[in-house]
């Protein structure tokens, strides 16, 4: 069983609800990290040239640390968003591959300058879109999220002949709505008849979505293997379509195509992925990556996926007896790992279902948010309802002082 291949949470009976905030830590990660120390202690300097294959031992397969980000992306990345080999790397987050799509050279041409995205994107992507603006001759066209969820008319209607990039996340990181497959297809194929691109921010369906890159036909993937990827910080990758041409101005000299003759100017590497790279790698969090990957492909994401929609289901049942509001989607092709619900003083049920030791989060004190993934049981899904209930039907959470935080993680 998948849930005896994590550390679960203590205290013994404690309910982990927060994939999507940071999955549980493989079993095979202190191992790894072991390997790490060791390889660093034997072979030093060497280790950047050649490393036992800690990943792949049964391969026979070369790897050493400089080109680890590929490796890890041909053969865990890959295979997880049906990728073919040689357009995946490993990322250390999303803001800088972001960083690397919005400085392309390729990416703006003449009157070809607008970026359509919504106001519901993550800021790694937000932000950063409207500080290139500030900087390049960028068109923002943000279009707001309804209650009802992203405006998918009005976001179509948006792409035109000066469309250079459409960015949207696959997963909205408040809602948990997920865009669905046959949504993400109609938006490619128009900005690609128009001669743009179609990225796509994984980062809340990667690990708990069976769609794959080619299916849906988009440009560019990224996303983090920090949640139900159970990887940790450092974790992120991108996906690049073979034959879209890419060389981002912020490259450093690890992505540059012949890096130990110092050239006085950058050589684009000819591989583009190779270009996502910026200065030395941080190689430490790469014995960490992928180890929730290997779990989740060991036993198929089809059932990774109908694993979870049988727990979302489970819980979309539990709270309409229950008479809660439900933010999630109904629909299983828009719905995600995470399952939202409109409570009001949701911060304070979510402290006092911390003291039940069943960990839950809130987002703007009315959004309760869990997300039951492959090491929940469904009675560890009865007994967080039951609390639900009782608290909400007893107001026991009206009892409990304002919860005390020392940092923003709820
Ligand atoms: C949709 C989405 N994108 C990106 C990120 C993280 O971005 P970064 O790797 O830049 O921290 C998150 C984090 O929760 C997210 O929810």
């Amino acid at each position: 069983m998948l849930r005896d291949s994590y550390f679960l949470p203590s205290p013994k009976h404690a309910v982990e609800l927060r994939a999507f905030t940071h999955g549980l830590m493989p079993r095979t990660v202190p191992q790894m990290m072991h390997h790490f120390v060791e390889d660093w202690k034997s072979f030093g300097v060497d280790a950047w040239n050649h490393i036992p294959n800690h990943w792949k031992p049964e391969s026979g397969e070369h790897v050493g640390w400089w080109t680890l980000p590929e490796y890890l992306g041909d053969h865990f990345i890959a295979p997880l968003i049906g990728a073919p080999k040689g357009t995946c790397i490993l990322q250390p987050n999303v803001h800088w591959t972001v960083q690397c799509i919005l400085s392309s050279r390729e990416l703006l041409s003449g009157t070809r300058n607008k970026v359509i995205l919504t106001d519901g994107e993550f800021p790694s992507v937000l932000h950063s879109v409207h500080q290139w603006a500030d900087l390049l001759n960028i068109e923002v066209d943000c279009i707001p999220v309804t209650k009802g969820g992203i405006p998918r008319e009005q976001i179509v209607s948006a792409i035109d002949h000066r469309t250079a990039l459409v960015m949207l996340s696959h997963v909205g990181f408040t809602t948990g709505r997920k865009l669905p497959d046959s949504f993400i297809y109609e938006v490619g194929k128009k900005v690609h008849a128009h001669g743009g691109l179609l990225a796509i921010d994984g980062y809340h369906s990667i690990g708990a979505s069976t769609a794959t890159v080619q299916e849906l036909d988009v440009d560019l993937y990224f996303g983090g293997l920090l949640k139900e990827g159970s990887g940790s910080s450092g974790n992120a990758f991108v996906y690049i379509k073979n034959g879209v041409d890419l060389t981002p101005r912020t490259t450093g000299w690890f992505g540059d195509a012949s890096p130990f003759d110092f050239n006085t100017s950058p050589v684009p590497h000819p591989e583009v992925r190779a270009r996502f790279k910026g200065g030395t790698s941080a190689i430490a969090s790469l014995y960490h990556a992928v180890e929730g990957v290997r779990l989740l492909l060991s036993v198929g994401l089809r059932s990774v996926r109908q694993d979870s929609l049988s727990k979302t289901n489970y819980c979309i049942d539990r709270a309409q007896k229950a008479g809660i509001e439900i933010r999630s989607s109904l629909k299983e092709e828009e719905r995600s790992a995470m399952f939202v619900m409109s409570l009001p003083q949701a911060h304070q049920l979510s402290a006092y279902l911390k003291s039940k030791h069943i960990y839950t989060d809130s987002r703007k004190g009315t959004l309760l948010r869990i997300a039951p993934f492959v090491w929940n049981t469904k009675d560890e899904l009865e007994h967080t309802f039951h609390h639900i209930e009782e608290a909400v039907r007893k107001k026991l959470h009206l009892e409990m002082p304002p919860p005390i935080t020392r940092g923003p993680v709820t």
